[in-house]
Order: C-alpha cells, then structure tokens, then sequence
C-alpha cells in the first residue's frame, strides 16, 4: 500500500564518470584541464517519483545504471548534475560495510555506522543487542573488524541495515550474504521489513520471480536511462523479452 508521500525524487539527474588512462593522469587532471579522458554517463537524465510504501524493482543489462541509482540515494556518490530528494531514514543492502573502520571492533562499528545512519545514542542502545543477535559472530563481536572473515563482515553489516527499523530499504542482489541457512534467515527478515505499509522497498535484481513477488512496479534501465515505468508485470515482460 502506498500513501501520497514522496519519498525519494530524483529530477533531471545525470552521473558522469570520466575514465582516465591510468592513477596517474587522473591526479594530472587535478592540475591541468588538458589531459585527456573518455566520458562515461552511467546516468543519464533520470526522472521519478517513489512514494512512501511503494515497492519498486528496477531491471537492466549489466552497467545498465541501476547500482549507480542506488548510490546516489545513499549518498555513496554524487549526481553530476539534477536532483536527488530523498525523506526517511536509508537502510541498505549494498556496500554492507561502508563507513566500517577496520581498526575499531564490531561493536564500535555498530554505534559508527548508527550514528552514520543519523540514530540517536538511546536508538542504537536500543538496537545493539537485535544485531548482535542476528549477526551471530560470538566473541569476535569485541575484536578489530580487520579479523573477520569476509562472510563475518557482510554478515555483521547485514545485521545492521536489517535492525535499524528503516523506512526506505534498498536491495542490490544482496541476499546471497554469507551460507545458505544465513541467506534463508536474511529474506526471511526482508520479508518482515516490507510487509510495514510505511516501509518503501527499492530492489535491483536479475531475478524475475522474486521481483515480481515482491514489488508492484519495475522500472527498466537501458544505457543510463529510464526506457520502461510501470506496473511490475510489463516491466518483467519488456525486460525478459530483451528487445528493447
Ligand atoms: N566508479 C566508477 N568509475 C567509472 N565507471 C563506473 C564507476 N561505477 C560505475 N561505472 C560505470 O557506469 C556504468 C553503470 O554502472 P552500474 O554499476 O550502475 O551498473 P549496474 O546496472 O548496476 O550493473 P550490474 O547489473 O552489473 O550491477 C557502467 O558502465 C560502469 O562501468
Ligand atoms: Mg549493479
């Protein structure tokens, strides 16, 4: 169910990555405007509203764009040009462990990446121990993050965004974290998470059927735009079908 509420806008939005030779002529362009660089617009003059509650899917070839838009909705990157409007409070299932500092244990890491997400001392006091809980990293929760695993880590950072009580929750193909019993635990909570009327789910995936299962509308990317935005079912169709 969707209210009247809009919760992420993005207006005329553009990303342009420019893709130097090598590191070194990409600092050389810091000092002079004349070395060259090849253009790639990753997003290219996207538009949309979502409302609150709403559950979107966006489909598209690989380097269609779509993780690009999810970054600038997380404020990992910038739009090069144009707007993005986003109200509430971000919970994302990609770049689990940015914000991590490696040197700090997972509990610290916990309150860091809390505080990122803009929650009060009491809020994380509050959630600290439900992730705790849903990490099931024993011990090594008071040890430096730089010793875990790399399924620890996803795990650890998984756990956060899952307990944080979001109100936009975003998903890049992430539910494949850590062994098959932890991934059948993590949609089990995606489930809970969305099934909140308030809740708006944004979710990039290949996979036709859980898409459809989840969400009411698709859009489709092609080449940095938006080509297709509509109810689920024709987006899957048009993406599926591949002639577009
Ligand atoms: N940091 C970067 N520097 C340069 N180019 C980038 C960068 N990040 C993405 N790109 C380029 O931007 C385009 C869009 O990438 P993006 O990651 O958004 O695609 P995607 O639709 O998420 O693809 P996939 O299905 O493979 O995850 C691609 O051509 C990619 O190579
Ligand atoms: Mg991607």
């Amino acid at each position: 169910m969707s209210s009247d509420k809009v919760v992420i806008r993005f207006s005329n939005v553009k990303k342009l990555y420019k893709l130097f030779k090598s590191d070194k002529q990409r600092l050389l362009s810091l000092l002079s405007k004349r070395v060259k660089y090849a253009e790639k617009w990753a997003v290219d003059d996207v538009s949309f509203e979502i409302k609150e509650g709403e559950s979107v899917a966006i489909f598209g070839v690989n380097g269609a764009g779509k993780s690009t838009v999810l970054k600038m909705i997380t404020g990992v990157t910038f739009p090069t040009s144009g707007w993005v409007d986003v109200y509430g409070r971000v919970s994302a299932l990609l770049e689990l462990t940015a914000g991590f500092d490696s040197e700090l244990t997972g509990k610290e890491n916990i309150y860091l990446k809390c505080q990122l997400m803009g929650m009060r001392d009491q809020e994380i006091k509050d959630a600290e121990k439900s992730i705790i809980d849903f990490a099931e990293i024993g011990d090594y929760i008071n040890q430096p993050t730089r010793t875990y695993s790399s399924g620890m880590l996803a795990r650890l950072g998984f756990a956060i965004n899952v307990n944080t009580e979001p109100e936009i929750f975003i998903v890049d193909e992430a539910l494949s974290t850590g062994d098959s019993r932890f991934q059948e635990k993590c949609l089990l909570r995606v489930q809970e998470i969305i099934a909140k009327d308030h809740v708006t789910l944004l979710f990039v995936t290949h996979n036709l059927g859980t898409a459809t299962k989840f969400c009411s509308r698709g859009l489709v990317m092609k080449d940095g735009r938006i080509i297709f935005d509509g109810p689920i079912s024709e987006a899957s169709q048009l993406y599926e079908g591949g002639s577009y």
